[in-house]
């Protein structure tokens, strides 16, 4: 962290003397002020709910220009990236090492990850004990978790060897994963990975080949989810990725704090936004129904929000967006469903919406979930699945992050304070005086 010599002074007004803290600067965005010795010398907390002002951690992976709409891994702007960076693995390899690979590099991370893509046989056990209908999220939450079991030779989180491992693994894994979920749930049998295949056309295999015909790859569509995956890969320190950080501080090993940060990336205000999003535009139905639908979202007793749209960053158009629109057009046109009503109904609701009032004032614009769906859907991947592909796509951020933090000299275990508003000292009263 660069110390700069610039120093904030706070000063209160019931006469205590005053303090000086450190500023430090980012090489780019806002300068933070270290505030670390304020309770020692004063006795107070800084009181910030949802960390609207509070940097928990210095990182040197991604970093988002909200006002701008910009977000650069490593940086490298994402719209780079997704045109001109190669595939997804380039995209992991560049999160976790700081730098893109050259053509060895590449060869060897690709055939690394490639034969990691089994996971235990015993695995299958696990999936086993879900009932069918189990949400693929609630499937992954308990299977990512209970990789940690298998690998006890090298959970050891001090060592950067076993670090390494596990990132890869995870990585290699994950696709195989979410692919078991989808096939559990339609009760069809597991599709064992094929190494002949780059690791989303791999993945597509995994979901839509059976043991009676083989999946044919389409390079337009592999494409598209190589590019879900890139722009989905990480995005600095949103709430799943603090929730990875948070349980990894405590020394807990990485298949279980990437568990949890699947059950933070559940929730429909993060990860759950693209499923949420696809479900409003299917309830709108048509472009006649937009008015009403926009009176209702502006209707603040109505509790509807228009989902795919806002950001607590993103105070202009989300790049990802603009990529996932163009990604929309590109595979529905493969398929031959250029006038799909779902996306011509987006299109329309996201024009309306633009110029509306409401949404100019609040910096209202749509996030990457609101065309991610559609895409999604003309792949063949059902709507319970899509919270999982976001899953497999930030578990590269996630780990990326974790061994940042792991071998961060500053890192502590994560602890949050509060203001304490409940009932002050009592005594226990026994239950026949209650
Ligand atoms: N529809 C209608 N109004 C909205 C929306 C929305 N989607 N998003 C924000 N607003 C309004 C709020 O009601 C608030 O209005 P007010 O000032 O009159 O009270 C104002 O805009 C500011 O919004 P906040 O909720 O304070 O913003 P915050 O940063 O807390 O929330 C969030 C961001 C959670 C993403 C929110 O925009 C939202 O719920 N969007 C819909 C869900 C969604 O698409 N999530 C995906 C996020 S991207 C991702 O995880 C990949």
């Amino acid at each position: 962290m660069t110390n700069s010599e610039t120093k904030a002074t706070l000063s209160f007004s019931d006469g205590s003397p005053s303090l000086e803290m450190p500023i430090y600067k980012g090489s780019i965005g806002p300068d933070v002020i270290d505030i670390r010795k304020l309770y020692g010398a004063t006795g107070m907390f800084t009181y910030d709910p949802g960390f609207m002002s509070t940097a928990a951690c210095n990182s040197s992976i991604t970093y988002i220009d909200g006002d701008k709409g910009e977000l650069l891994y490593r940086g490298y702007p994402i719209e780079q990236l997704a045109v001109n960076g190669g595939d997804f693995l380039e995209t992991c390899y560049l999160l976790l090492n700081g730098e893109l690979p050259n053509a060895a590099q590449k060869e060897e991370f690709v055939s690394t990850v490639t034969k990691h893509t089994m996971v235990h046989e015993q695995m299958q056990f696990f999936f086993r004990g879900f009932r069918r209908d189990a949400h693929p999220m609630s499937v992954l939450v308990g299977t990512v978790g209970a990789l940690s079991s298998f690998y006890h030779d090298s959970l050891d989180i001090n060592d950067p060897h076993h670090r390494e491992v596990s990132a890869i693994r995870l990585i290699a894994k994950m696709p195989t994963l979410v692919a078991m979920a989808y096939k559990y749930s339609i009760g069809q049998p597991f599709v064992y990975p094929r190494n002949d295949l780059s690791y989303s056309a791999n993945f597509m295999h995994m979901m839509f080949s059976t043991p009676c015909e083989e999946y044919k790859v389409n390079d337009v569509l592999v494409r598209a989810l190589d590019r879900i995956l890139i722009l989905h890969a990480d995005h600095e320190q949103n709430a799943s990725t603090s929730t990875v950080r948070l349980a990894g501080s405590s020394g807990a090993n990485p298949f279980a704090c990437i568990a949890a940060g699947i059950a933070c990336l559940w929730g429909p205000a993060h990860g759950g936004a693209n499923e949420a999003a696809l479900s409003m535009l299917e309830e709108i139905g048509s472009v006649d129904n937009i008015p009403s639908f926009i009176a209702q979202v502006k209707d603040k007793n109505s509790g509807v929000k228009l989902m795919g749209f806002g950001h607590r960053v993103y105070k202009n158009y989300d790049p990802r967006a603009k990529l996932m629109r163009e990604t929309c057009y590109e595979v529905l046109q493969e398929l031959g469903l250029q006038d799909d009503p779902l996306f011509k109904l987006a299109m329309a609701l996201e024009k309306i919406a633009l110029e509306d009032e409401y949404f100019v004032s609040r910096k209202l614009y749509p996030n990457v979930d609101f065309y991610s769906g559609i895409v999604q859907r003309a792949l063949g991947i059902p709507t319970a699945l899509f919270t999982g592909i976001f899953a497999l796509a930030r578990t590269v951020g996630w780990i990326a992050q974790w061994k940042e933090m792991i071998s961060d000299p500053e890192q502590k275990i994560g602890r949050p304070r509060q203001l304490f508003v409940g009932a002050p000292k009592r005594d226990v009263v026994a239950i026949d005086k209650r």
